[in-house]
């Protein structure tokens, strides 16, 4: 069948010549005496140049030739254009001048409205990240990345999570090979705390951007991969209130300077002690009613919202990157990046972040 469509350089090449030759005779009709001279020259502009017009029609033919001949035809294709455009234009002057300023409204249509261009932005979701990550760089620390494929070592077991404990479950976890299950999607930003601590001595001052993947069905507050800041901070000093006080600062500026903080009791493997940091809630300023007197819809009435966990770092963490726990300590946390944009955006469902509607996208 395709051989068929295949026509020789010369046909087309004829076949140009002969468009050439009607779009120049058509041009040299027209004149100034011409009745609607304009007109006329705006259905010549029409019929030949526009983008449905007979000379961009041409480049159809392009695909009925021979491969090496392609690049040939799209030089003519370009020349017949250049020169029926180059009469055009000088038809065009002939004209204004014949005519006066009268050509240019004829030609030139002012009323018809613009093309509004879209202009792109970033990504809601991005946006917090690089806010979160400016405040951080503000106190002082850099950005360290790690692989979004990793081993259980680094997931669990140097983090000081038994092999026993339920977060290495499997359905807490996406095993990349099952049979063997030696390699998985991380569920956390924390190995990068190790493969830091691996490769530097103290002091450090890191935070981890990254996505982590849980195996959850989709649903408002959940979904299967989110974004999480980690952050580790080690020297011989390091105590829970330069814990306290770094979270407190970086809550004050994501959240506003009325934002208030609270360290509740927690658990994690590789924290002691560990905590959950609460903020009074963005919502309803703390007070866990609205204006009109019902539970706040954000905080549940409770006036404070979780935003993150966090703790000291645990001794046998530092024993795995053979850091001498005696000597030194050191805090460390997380956070959902989803769950900080949410807040500060009013956002009610994590699925918005990767549905990709222009609707919701371009709100920010
Ligand atoms: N890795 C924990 C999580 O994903 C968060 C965390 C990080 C807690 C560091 C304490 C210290 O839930």
């Amino acid at each position: 069948m395709s051989i068929l469509l295949v026509m020789s350089l010369q046909e087309i090449e004829s076949e140009l010549s002969q468009l050439k030759a009607s779009a120049l005779g058509k041009l040299a009709e027209i004149t100034a005496e011409t009745k609607d001279a304009l007109e006329t020259l705006k259905q010549f502009d029409h019929k030949y140049l526009s983008r449905s017009g007979l000379i961009r029609q041409c480049a159809q033919k392009i695909s009925n030739v021979e491969a090496h001949e392609k690049p040939q035809l799209g030089q003519l294709i370009n020349q017949l254009k250049d020169s029926v455009t180059e009469s055009f234009n000088r038809k065009v002057e002939e004209l204004k001048k014949a005519v006066g300023p009268k050509a240019t409204t004829v030609l030139f249509d002012a009323t018809i409205p613009g093309e509004q261009k879209s202009c792109g932005r970033y990504h809601p979701l991005y946006r917090t990240f690089f806010q979160i990550i400016d405040v951080f760089k503000w106190l002082g620390f850099d950005c360290a990345y790690g692989p979004e494929i990793e081993s259980p070592y680094y997931n669990f077991e140097a983090l000081n999570v038994p092999a026993d404990h339920p977060s290495c479950d499997a359905f807490d976890t996406f095993y990349v090979a099952d049979s063997h299950r030696n390699l998985l999607l991380r569920s956390h930003t924390s190995p990068v705390q190790i493969r830091t601590m691996e490769q530097v001595k103290p002091p450090i001052r890191i935070i981890v951007p990254g996505k982590v993947f849980r195996p959850d069905t989709p649903a408002p507050s959940r979904f299967p991969m989110f974004h999480q800041v980690e952050g580790l901070m080690v020297d011989t000093d390091i105590t829970f209130a330069n814990l306290k006080g770094v979270l407190d600062i970086f809550c004050k500026e994501i959240f506003g300077p009325a934002t208030r903080t609270r360290f509740r009791p927690s658990f994690f493997p590789f924290t002691e002690p560990s905590a959950e940091v609460d903020i009074s809630c963005v919502f309803c300023g703390g007070k866990g009613v609205t204006g009109s007197g019902e539970n706040c819809p954000v905080c549940r009435g409770e006036g404070w919202i979780e935003i993150l966990g966090c703790g000291m770092v645990h001794p046998n963490v530092f024993r795995h990157v053979k850091y001498d726990p005696e000597k030194y300590t050191g805090f460390a946390f997380g956070m959902g990046v989803e769950r900080v944009a949410m807040l500060k955006h009013g956002i009610n469902d994590i699925r918005l972040f990767t549905e990709n509607h222009l609707s919701f996208l371009s709100q920010f």
